[in-house]
């Protein structure tokens, strides 16, 4: 009911958006995962129905013939590479948050490498037909794509389908404190004790660090190697950065402080509340009153990263349960009790939103847990990597939710966590609030991503909107020059002449 009142308000709302001419926008979102794709995929739809013409690179084409406007070159096929690598991945991630980070790099870099091969990729980047875009968005994930918007000298919109590591924040000088606002990768729900403090600080620097001697030097060596010699570095193409999307709001996630330049287009404006059951879901979901169980690890974590205690802890535990199970799950279980039904695939938003489901058993994306959230249903998390621990505490601190460690559960911690949820109402009454709270905004995050698009489009950039922060050297901008200044009263006196120190680093 609350989502159709939101639809509708949408579409009056969508009257008072100014006029902007018809633009030719290049949106590329590399990462070959359902939740990055799906996370934009409103907006690429609602862009070309109000007449903008979009070339779209995505690993997940909408294929809707209807769109005219949506071009689409499809990168499916890097989801070959990304399903050879995520079950090593997702398991070096939870022994060892460094060696997961190199390893991601390692395995993003290859993705981007046989993208910008893909031939018809490879066209956009000589533009023989001449083309022309006034505006191009790219997933924050992989700034090497950043080039396109200094080859087509247009303006660039960062985008994010999740929170956005503190690179992404301090790109456009958008402070982010390490004891406030952790990074995502940090199973850390503020208020931090002392040792995350200490860890998260640590963490940061460590960020700033390999980003500064690592991550920098090979976005300049792939932008150099694939758009030219001549191309500048990615510090100086970063600055064609007129905003950054993220997909966050202040209700569900970690509240920041956020300079003009950053737009927050949470607040699940990805789901589609049309969507319906199959009809023999539908019926199954029906007769099922005394509640039903949802459980999806999503798409990246595999059988392979379940260990067999752990699968045969589950199972036990939900034979000894007087609910339905729905599992998507990509093997088979040969011992499973008849309340579980096991499949590859179930239409998630919609088996969601069914009154009969009481219990979402997730592993933590932020897709997934939004779409939990709008349908009212708590959570019980088994986080596996990425992001999903730090969401997990998120939800669990905020009482709708509880978390379990897949490697250590038992039987009984699983039954009793299950049976918690699902018989204290506490918890759907708190997602319920929360929901409402969320949602409760000026305009939708789609609505907000369309009008900023446009008001980009309008104003070729949105440089006045810079934070002046990006341009200060990094000494000035921590006091180090005015606190180790013991002449400040000479130099008061004799403000123009540059002190040694400025002299030094320009
Ligand atoms: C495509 O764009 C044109 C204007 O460029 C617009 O008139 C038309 O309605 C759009 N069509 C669709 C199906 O989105
Ligand atoms: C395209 O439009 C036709 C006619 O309005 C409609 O029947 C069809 O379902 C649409 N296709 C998609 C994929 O939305
Ligand atoms: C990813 O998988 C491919 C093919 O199995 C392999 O050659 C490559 O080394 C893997 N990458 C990483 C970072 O492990
Ligand atoms: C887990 O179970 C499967 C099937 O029962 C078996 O093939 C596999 O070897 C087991 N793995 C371990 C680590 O015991
Ligand atoms: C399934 O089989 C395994 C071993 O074959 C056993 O350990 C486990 O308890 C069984 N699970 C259930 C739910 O019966
Ligand atoms: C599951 O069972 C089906 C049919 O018995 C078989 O074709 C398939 O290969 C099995 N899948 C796995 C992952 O073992």
């Amino acid at each position: 009911m609350y989502l159709k009142i939101t639809f509708c308000s949408l579409l009056v709302v969508s009257q008072f958006l100014m006029e902007t001419d018809c633009a030719r926008i290049l949106a590329i979102v590399p990462t070959p995962s359902y939740s990055h794709q799906v996370a934009f995929q409103h907006i690429w739809k609602e862009l070309s129905l109000r007449g903008h013409q979009i070339t779209l690179l995505t690993t997940d084409p909408i294929n809707n013939k209807n769109l005219t406007n949506l071009t689409e070159i499809d990168l499916h096929f890097t989801y070959e590479s990304w399903n050879a690598n995520i079950t090593n991945l997702i398991d070096v991630a939870q022994e060892d948050k460094l060696k997961f980070i190199r390893m991601f790099v390692s395995i993003t870099s290859d993705i981007l490498q046989a993208e910008l091969l893909h031939p018809q990729v490879q066209k956009l980047i000589r533009n023989e037909d001449n083309q022309q875009f006034d505006l191009v968005l790219a997933e924050v994930l992989y700034p090497t794509m950043y080039a396109f918007a200094e080859l087509y000298k247009c303006p660039l919109i960062g985008i994010s389908s999740l929170e956005v590591i503190i690179a992404g924040y301090h790109s456009l000088g958008n402070p982010s404190h390490p004891v406030l606002h952790p990074d995502m990768l940090l199973p850390f729900a503020p208020p931090l004790n002392f040792k995350e403090r200490v860890i998260s600080t640590l963490h940061t620097a460590f960020l700033i660090m390999h980003a500064r001697f690592l991550g920098i030097p090979r976005e300049d060596r792939a932008i150099k190697k694939h758009f030219g010699e001549h191309f500048p570095t990615i510090t100086k193409i970063s600055n064609r950065m007129s905003l950054l999307f993220v997909n966050t709001d202040p209700i569900l996630n970690v509240i920041r402080p956020l300079v003009p330049s950053v737009i927050q287009i949470g607040g699940g404006s990805h789901i589609d509340s049309s969507a319906t059951l199959p009809q023999n879901l539908q019926k199954l979901l029906d007769e099922e009153t005394g509640g039903v169980i949802y459980f999806s690890l999503g798409t990246n974590v595999k059988s392979g990263n379940v260990r067999n205690e752990t699968l045969n802890a589950i199972l036990e535990a939900f034979a000894e349960i007087p609910y339905k199970v729905l599992w998507k799950f990509d093997d088979n279980l040969s011992n499973k009790t008849d309340n579980v039904m096991i499949s590859r695939w179930f239409p998630q938003q919609a088996v969601l939103r069914h009154p009969n489901v009481k219990l979402f058993i997730t592993q933590g994306g932020w897709q997934s847990i939004e779409e939990s959230i709008f349908s009212y249903t708590p959570m019980l998390g088994m986080p596996f990597f990425a992001d999903q621990a730090a969401n997990i505490n998120r939800l669990v601190s905020k009482g709708i939710a509880l978390s379990l460690d897949h490697k250590t559960m038992t039987k009984e911690t699983f039954k009793q966590s299950i049976l918690e949820i699902i018989r204290n109402s506490k918890y759907h009454n708190r997602v319920k609030e929360l929901a409402e709270l969320a949602q409760d905004q000026p305009m939708t995050g789609l609505e907000k991503a369309i009008w900023w698009i446009e008001y980009v489009i309008r104003h070729k950039g949105a440089e006045h909107l810079r934070n002046p922060a990006v341009d200060l050297p990094w000494y000035q901008y921590y006091l180090l020059d005015v606190i180790n200044d013991e002449e400040a009263e000479d130099t008061f006196m004799d403000e123009d002449k540059p002190t040694v120190e400025e002299e030094g680093c320009k």
